[in-house]
């Protein structure tokens, strides 16, 4: 598996804070995913794999506040992977299995006890080249439910947003990341497409004011737009939705 030297997801460039800071304060977005979740998939005994798990935060909320049977976290960070395991076995925590791989390689051979209920993805698709590789993925794995958190949009568009971090002195590309904005609609039809027909979509909204501390780096903040509240990062407007479909 290689990444990108200059992807900010190499260990080399990682953003600790980002990572770590979760697994205490868990995002406002990560508490109404589950909340939506559990609503349409009471989440209680389930087996749950989370494609790009991180440093497992979302997990850890996961399953600190729903009763699951079993979970499984897959990255390629393997910096991540282990700070996921060492906050496992110092919190005692049971049935939670982290591992390192890549969620877009479809040649995975998959454990025979690896049979979830639901695969779930957190602000990752975006991130990527495209969706349908990870979909695939979890398709492999055949759990009833796939439930993802991304960027999309409501028309035929899919908008491919490079962000390459430049060298102050010259036009030098430091680090990379990707805030790729898919069309929900042709994604629900990749997604009927592979047999999950049944698909519930929430837009997330939050009351709380979110605040950067450099409006000119990416980072999320609140604004006011078309009469309600947004958020931004650097000049993109995030228009963060849980899709969930199931078969
Ligand atoms: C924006 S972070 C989100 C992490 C976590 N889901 C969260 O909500 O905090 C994106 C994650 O995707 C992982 N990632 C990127 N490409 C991947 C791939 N091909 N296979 C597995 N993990 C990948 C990165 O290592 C990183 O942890």
């Amino acid at each position: 598996m290689s990444v990108n030297s200059k992807s900010i997801y190499h260990t080399k460039n990682l953003d600790h804070d980002y990572f770590e800071k979760q697994i205490v304060h868990p995002y406002e977005s990560t508490k109404q995913f589950f909340k939506f979740l559990n609503k349409y998939k009471p989440l209680k005994n389930k087996k749950i794999i989370d494609l790009a798990c991180g440093s497992g935060a979302n997990l850890f909320y996961l399953k600190k506040n729903f009763d699951l049977k079993q979970c499984w976290g897959f990255d390629q960070n393997s910096y991540l992977i282990k700070t996921a395991k060492k906050f496992t076995k110092q919190k005692n925590i049971k049935s939670l299995n982290f591992k390192r791989q890549d969620i877009e390689d479809l040649n995975f051979i998959k454990d025979k006890d690896l049979r979830p209920d639901g695969a779930i993805s957190i602000q990752t698709l975006s991130i990527l080249n495209d969706y349908e590789k990870v979909i695939k993925f979890a398709k492999n794995l055949k759990p009833n439910f796939i439930c993802v958190n991304s960027l999309f949009w409501q028309g035929d568009i899919d908008f491919k947003i490079a962000v390459n971090f430049l060298k102050k002195n010259n036009r030098k590309t430091i680090k990379i990341n990707h805030y790729n904005i898919y069309s929900i609609q042709h994604y629900i039809k990749f997604l009927k497409k592979l047999g999950y027909k049944k698909v519930t979509i929430k837009k997330f909204k939050t009351k709380k004011r979110l605040h950067t501390k450099n409006k000119n780096l990416m980072g999320s903040y609140s604004i006011n737009l078309d009469g309600s509240s947004a958020i931004k990062s650097g000049p993109i407007i995030l228009d963060w939705y849980f899709v969930l479909a199931s078969k």
